[in-house]
Protein backbone atom coordinates (compact mmCIF):
# COMPACT_ATOMS: atom_id res chain seq x y z
CA UNK A 1 0.00 0.00 0.00
CA UNK A 2 1.15 3.70 -0.35
CA UNK A 3 3.05 4.88 2.18
CA UNK A 4 0.67 8.06 2.29
CA UNK A 5 -2.47 6.20 3.03
CA UNK A 6 -0.16 3.81 5.85
CA UNK A 7 0.57 7.39 7.40
CA UNK A 8 -3.07 8.67 6.93
CA UNK A 9 -4.18 5.53 8.94
CA UNK A 10 -2.17 5.45 11.17
CA UNK A 11 -2.65 8.85 12.59
CA UNK A 12 -6.64 7.81 12.65
CA UNK A 13 -6.41 4.48 14.51
CA UNK A 14 -4.36 6.28 16.96
CA UNK A 15 -7.38 7.04 19.69
CA UNK A 16 -10.25 5.67 17.43
CA UNK A 17 -11.39 1.79 16.26
CA UNK A 18 -10.82 0.85 13.35
CA UNK A 19 -14.70 0.38 12.72
CA UNK A 20 -15.03 3.95 13.61
CA UNK A 21 -12.09 4.78 11.65
CA UNK A 22 -13.12 2.96 8.65
CA UNK A 23 -16.04 5.34 6.72
CA UNK A 24 -13.68 8.56 7.56
CA UNK A 25 -10.87 6.85 5.93
CA UNK A 26 -12.40 6.57 2.82
CA UNK A 27 -13.56 10.20 2.62
CA UNK A 28 -10.32 11.76 3.89
CA UNK A 29 -8.31 9.92 1.35
CA UNK A 30 -11.06 11.14 -1.86
CA UNK A 31 -10.60 14.70 -0.28
CA UNK A 32 -6.72 14.39 0.30
CA UNK A 33 -5.33 12.00 -2.39
CA UNK A 34 -1.80 12.53 -1.81
CA UNK A 35 0.99 13.93 0.74
CA UNK A 36 0.95 17.54 -1.27
CA UNK A 37 -2.60 17.70 -1.59
CA UNK A 38 -2.93 17.46 2.16
CA UNK A 39 0.44 19.49 2.79
CA UNK A 40 -1.75 22.62 0.65
CA UNK A 41 -4.93 21.94 2.11
CA UNK A 42 -6.22 24.58 4.91
CA UNK A 43 -6.73 23.59 8.58
CA UNK A 44 -10.44 24.07 8.01
CA UNK A 45 -10.79 22.02 4.94
CA UNK A 46 -8.42 19.32 6.91
CA UNK A 47 -11.00 19.76 10.15
CA UNK A 48 -14.00 19.59 7.82
CA UNK A 49 -13.75 16.11 6.99
CA UNK A 50 -11.87 15.03 9.94
CA UNK A 51 -15.14 16.10 12.62
CA UNK A 52 -16.44 13.07 13.75
CA UNK A 53 -13.58 11.08 14.78
CA UNK A 54 -12.49 13.44 17.73
CA UNK A 55 -9.05 14.32 19.23
CA UNK A 56 -8.88 16.85 16.74
CA UNK A 57 -4.80 18.09 17.22
CA UNK A 58 -4.04 14.54 15.24
CA UNK A 59 -5.03 16.12 12.24
CA UNK A 60 -3.74 19.55 12.98
CA UNK A 61 -0.55 17.85 13.05
CA UNK A 62 -0.82 14.85 10.35
CA UNK A 63 -1.48 18.30 7.97
CA UNK A 64 1.66 19.67 9.90
CA UNK A 65 3.44 16.46 9.38
CA UNK A 66 2.49 16.55 5.59
CA UNK A 67 3.61 19.82 5.12
CA UNK A 68 7.43 18.84 6.94
CA UNK A 69 7.49 15.73 4.72
CA UNK A 70 6.91 17.83 1.58
CA UNK A 71 9.84 20.69 2.67
CA UNK A 72 12.53 18.43 4.17
CA UNK A 73 12.19 14.89 2.76
CA UNK A 74 11.51 15.53 -0.36
CA UNK A 75 7.96 13.95 0.13
CA UNK A 76 9.29 10.88 0.98
CA UNK A 77 7.96 9.66 4.85
CA UNK A 78 11.28 8.85 6.11
CA UNK A 79 12.37 5.26 7.03
CA UNK A 80 13.71 5.60 10.96
CA UNK A 81 12.15 5.25 14.13
CA UNK A 82 14.01 8.52 15.20
CA UNK A 83 13.51 10.69 12.22
CA UNK A 84 9.90 9.71 12.40
CA UNK A 85 8.99 10.01 15.45
CA UNK A 86 10.37 13.73 15.42
CA UNK A 87 6.96 14.47 13.06
CA UNK A 88 4.09 16.23 14.75
CA UNK A 89 2.22 13.70 15.99
CA UNK A 90 4.26 10.57 16.09
CA UNK A 91 4.93 8.33 18.84
CA UNK A 92 7.50 5.38 18.35
CA UNK A 93 4.40 3.06 18.16
CA UNK A 94 3.15 4.89 15.17
CA UNK A 95 6.74 5.63 14.11
CA UNK A 96 7.38 1.52 14.31
CA UNK A 97 4.05 0.73 12.76
CA UNK A 98 4.19 3.19 9.66
CA UNK A 99 7.58 1.32 9.05
CA UNK A 100 6.31 -2.19 9.08
CA UNK A 101 3.07 -1.70 7.11
CA UNK A 102 5.02 0.23 4.78
CA UNK A 103 8.28 -1.54 4.10
CA UNK A 104 7.79 -5.04 5.66
CA UNK A 105 10.86 -4.30 8.37
CA UNK A 106 10.89 -6.67 11.17
CA UNK A 107 10.85 -3.99 14.19
CA UNK A 108 9.92 -4.64 17.72
CA UNK A 109 7.17 -2.59 19.15
CA UNK A 110 4.10 -2.34 21.33
CA UNK A 111 1.10 -0.43 20.84
CA UNK A 112 -2.74 -0.67 22.47
CA UNK A 113 -3.55 -3.66 20.59
CA UNK A 114 -0.48 -5.63 20.47
CA UNK A 115 -0.15 -5.38 24.36
CA UNK A 116 -3.03 -6.23 24.89
CA UNK A 117 -3.04 -9.78 22.96
CA UNK A 118 0.07 -10.39 24.72
CA UNK A 119 -1.30 -9.44 28.13
CA UNK A 120 -4.38 -11.83 27.39
CA UNK A 121 -2.25 -14.56 26.27
CA UNK A 122 0.71 -14.45 28.42
CA UNK A 123 0.03 -12.75 31.79
CA UNK A 124 -4.05 -14.23 32.07
CA UNK A 125 -3.96 -13.62 35.99
CA UNK A 126 -1.18 -10.76 36.26
CA UNK A 127 -2.02 -6.98 37.11
CA UNK A 128 0.17 -4.18 36.29
CA UNK A 129 1.77 -6.24 33.15
CA UNK A 130 4.73 -3.50 31.76
CA UNK A 131 5.26 -3.36 28.58
CA UNK A 132 9.37 -4.49 29.87
CA UNK A 133 7.58 -8.03 30.41
CA UNK A 134 6.15 -8.00 26.68
CA UNK A 135 8.98 -6.81 24.66
CA UNK A 136 10.96 -9.93 24.93
CA UNK A 137 7.69 -11.97 23.66
CA UNK A 138 6.77 -9.56 20.95
CA UNK A 139 10.88 -10.10 19.47
CA UNK A 140 10.45 -14.11 20.31
CA UNK A 141 7.06 -14.65 18.07
CA UNK A 142 7.22 -12.04 15.27
CA UNK A 143 7.36 -13.08 11.90
CA UNK A 144 10.56 -12.36 10.58
CA UNK A 145 10.00 -12.93 6.97
CA UNK A 146 6.91 -10.86 6.47
CA UNK A 147 6.01 -8.94 9.52
CA UNK A 148 3.55 -6.25 7.85
CA UNK A 149 1.22 -9.69 7.87
CA UNK A 150 1.60 -10.70 11.13
CA UNK A 151 1.08 -7.56 12.60
CA UNK A 152 -2.01 -6.70 10.88
CA UNK A 153 -3.30 -9.42 12.19
CA UNK A 154 -1.72 -9.19 16.17
CA UNK A 155 -3.47 -6.05 15.88
CA UNK A 156 -6.67 -6.86 14.37
CA UNK A 157 -6.62 -9.77 16.92
CA UNK A 158 -5.92 -7.24 19.72
CA UNK A 159 -8.73 -4.68 18.72
CA UNK A 160 -11.55 -7.69 18.86
CA UNK A 161 -10.08 -8.71 21.98
CA UNK A 162 -11.51 -5.08 23.56
CA UNK A 163 -15.15 -7.12 23.42
CA UNK A 164 -15.01 -9.95 24.83
CA UNK A 165 -15.03 -9.56 28.86
CA UNK A 166 -12.85 -7.33 30.50
CA UNK A 167 -10.44 -5.37 28.51
CA UNK A 168 -6.79 -7.17 29.27
CA UNK A 169 -4.99 -4.11 29.05
CA UNK A 170 -6.62 -2.73 32.57
CA UNK A 171 -4.18 -4.83 34.04
CA UNK A 172 -1.11 -3.51 32.44
CA UNK A 173 0.93 -0.88 34.24
CA UNK A 174 0.59 1.64 31.34
CA UNK A 175 -3.12 1.74 31.34
CA UNK A 176 -4.50 5.09 31.24
CA UNK A 177 -8.33 5.36 30.57
CA UNK A 178 -9.43 8.21 28.03
CA UNK A 179 -11.39 10.71 30.23
CA UNK A 180 -15.27 10.87 29.81
CA UNK A 181 -16.43 13.13 26.97
CA UNK A 182 -19.72 14.32 27.58
CA UNK A 183 -19.43 17.34 29.37
CA UNK A 184 -15.93 17.55 29.05
CA UNK A 185 -13.80 20.62 27.81
CA UNK A 186 -12.35 18.83 25.03
CA UNK A 187 -16.33 18.22 24.06
CA UNK A 188 -16.38 22.41 24.30
CA UNK A 189 -13.44 23.07 21.93
CA UNK A 190 -14.88 20.04 20.00
CA UNK A 191 -17.92 22.08 19.65
CA UNK A 192 -16.34 25.27 19.22
CA UNK A 193 -14.41 24.36 16.34
CA UNK A 194 -17.78 22.91 14.29
CA UNK A 195 -19.27 26.60 14.65
CA UNK A 196 -15.89 28.22 13.40
CA UNK A 197 -16.04 25.66 10.52
CA UNK A 198 -19.58 27.48 9.71
CA UNK A 199 -18.94 30.67 10.53
CA UNK A 200 -15.35 31.27 9.57
CA UNK A 201 -14.42 34.26 11.51
CA UNK A 202 -16.60 35.19 14.81
CA UNK A 203 -16.08 36.85 18.09
CA UNK A 204 -16.70 35.14 21.17
CA UNK A 205 -20.37 36.29 21.58
CA UNK A 206 -21.18 34.91 18.11
CA UNK A 207 -19.67 31.57 18.96
CA UNK A 208 -21.74 31.59 22.48
CA UNK A 209 -25.14 31.87 20.03
CA UNK A 210 -24.44 29.48 18.02
CA UNK A 211 -23.17 26.85 20.52
CA UNK A 212 -25.65 24.32 21.24
CA UNK A 213 -25.96 25.71 24.95
CA UNK A 214 -24.20 28.70 26.92
CA UNK A 215 -20.86 27.13 28.74
CA UNK A 216 -19.03 29.60 30.58
CA UNK A 217 -15.65 27.16 29.72
CA UNK A 218 -16.20 28.98 26.19
CA UNK A 219 -13.21 31.54 26.63
CA UNK A 220 -10.75 28.59 28.05
CA UNK A 221 -11.81 27.07 24.99
CA UNK A 222 -11.20 29.54 22.46
CA UNK A 223 -7.45 30.12 24.60
CA UNK A 224 -6.96 26.71 24.14
CA UNK A 225 -7.82 26.80 20.49
CA UNK A 226 -5.51 29.62 20.29
CA UNK A 227 -2.68 27.69 22.02
CA UNK A 228 -2.81 24.39 20.01
CA UNK A 229 -2.92 26.08 16.76
CA UNK A 230 -6.24 25.73 15.28
CA UNK A 231 -7.24 29.33 15.88
CA UNK A 232 -5.52 33.42 15.99
CA UNK A 233 -7.34 36.04 17.62
CA UNK A 234 -7.59 39.62 16.10
CA UNK A 235 -9.49 42.03 17.62
CA UNK A 236 -11.35 40.05 19.77
CA UNK A 237 -12.20 37.72 16.55
CA UNK A 238 -11.75 34.28 15.71
CA UNK A 239 -10.04 33.10 12.76
CA UNK A 240 -8.52 29.63 11.28
CA UNK A 241 -4.61 29.96 11.58
N1 LIG B 1 -5.76 -2.86 13.43
C1 LIG B 1 -6.07 -2.31 14.61
N2 LIG B 1 -5.30 -1.24 14.87
C2 LIG B 1 -4.46 -1.11 13.81
C3 LIG B 1 -3.42 -0.20 13.47
N3 LIG B 1 -3.09 0.80 14.27
N4 LIG B 1 -2.77 -0.39 12.31
C4 LIG B 1 -3.13 -1.39 11.49
N5 LIG B 1 -4.09 -2.27 11.73
C5 LIG B 1 -4.75 -2.14 12.89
Amino acid sequence: MIPYRILVSEFMLQQTGVTRVLSKYREFLEAFPSMRALAEASVQDVLAVWKGLGYNRRALALRETARIIRERHRGRIPRTVDELSALPGIGRATASAIIVFSCNIPLVFIETNIRRAYIHAFFPECRNVADSDLLPLVAKTLDRENPREWYYALMDYGASLRNVGGNPNRRSAAYARQSPFEGSLRQLRGQVLEVMLALRGADATQVEQALPKPDKRLNTALGQLVDEGFLRERKGRYFFR
